[in-house]
């Protein structure tokens, strides 16, 4: 059993990573190992409805890149370098035919995964801004299967840090990368989140 405090250290620890060393790769085996996780996920009826699509071949990596849109709030930023892409990607879909709404089944899974990853040195973000129908097609993802999220995955290249805000405005809620290039992302702090 791990302490409170060895599970806030993996909590601070598992940041969005958007910057990679693109020669160190990930093998099908760890992603398997990692979508196990989501076997001991709380489920909403125990429907269990979401699948996984691996991703780790160069072929498929540079087909599934083109679809995804990185980090926002960095309107200069263009996303990874080609040196610096995710060396996997884990395309989560739901089943349709069991059901169309998983309701925090999603957020749940990506959760344990990112934390398991986390524990082996792999970090990732988390996707929403991709083209799905583009995901199903590149990869021959059959319809009956919606992607959700693409987490892209990789051993970091960058450094990545929280900071506390007091988020009275937008703007302080905003990531940004300071003058070393690291990426700060700012927290609300305690007093703010209990009402
Ligand atoms: C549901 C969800 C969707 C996200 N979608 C994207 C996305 O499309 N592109 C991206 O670069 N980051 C995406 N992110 C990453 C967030 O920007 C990131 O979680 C946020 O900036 C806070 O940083 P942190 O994860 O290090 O706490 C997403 C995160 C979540 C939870």
């Amino acid at each position: 059993m791990i302490t409170f405090d060895e599970l806030k250290d993996l909590l601070k620890g598992n940041r969005s990573y958007r910057r990679f060393d693109a020669t160190r790769s990930i093998s099908p085996e760890i992603l398997h190992k990692l979508v196990g996780l989501t076997r001991y996920c709380s489920s909403a009826r125990n429907l269990q409805p979401l699948r996984y699509r691996c991703v780790t071949s160069g072929e498929e990596l540079d087909k599934v890149f083109p679809t995804l849109k990185w980090a926002g709030y960095l309107t200069e930023w263009e996303g990874p370098a080609e040196t610096e892409r995710p060396t996997a990607y884990l395309v989560q879909c739901i089943d349709t035919e069991l059901t169309t709404n998983c309701l925090c089944d999603d957020g749940l899974q990506l959760e344990a995964i990112t934390l398991g990853a986390a524990t082996l040195g792999i970090h990732g973000c988390i996707i929403k801004a991709f083209n799905g129908p583009k995901v199903s097609e590149v990869l021959g993802i059959p319809d009956r299967f919606k992607p959700l999220y693409v987490l892209a995955l990789g051993y970091p290249a960058e450094t990545v840090e929280t900071i506390d805000t007091d988020g009275t405005t937008l703007a302080d809620i905003r990531y940004f990368r300071d003058k070393n290039d690291h990426h700060i992302v700012p927290k609300r702090p305690i007093e703010e989140l209990i009402l």
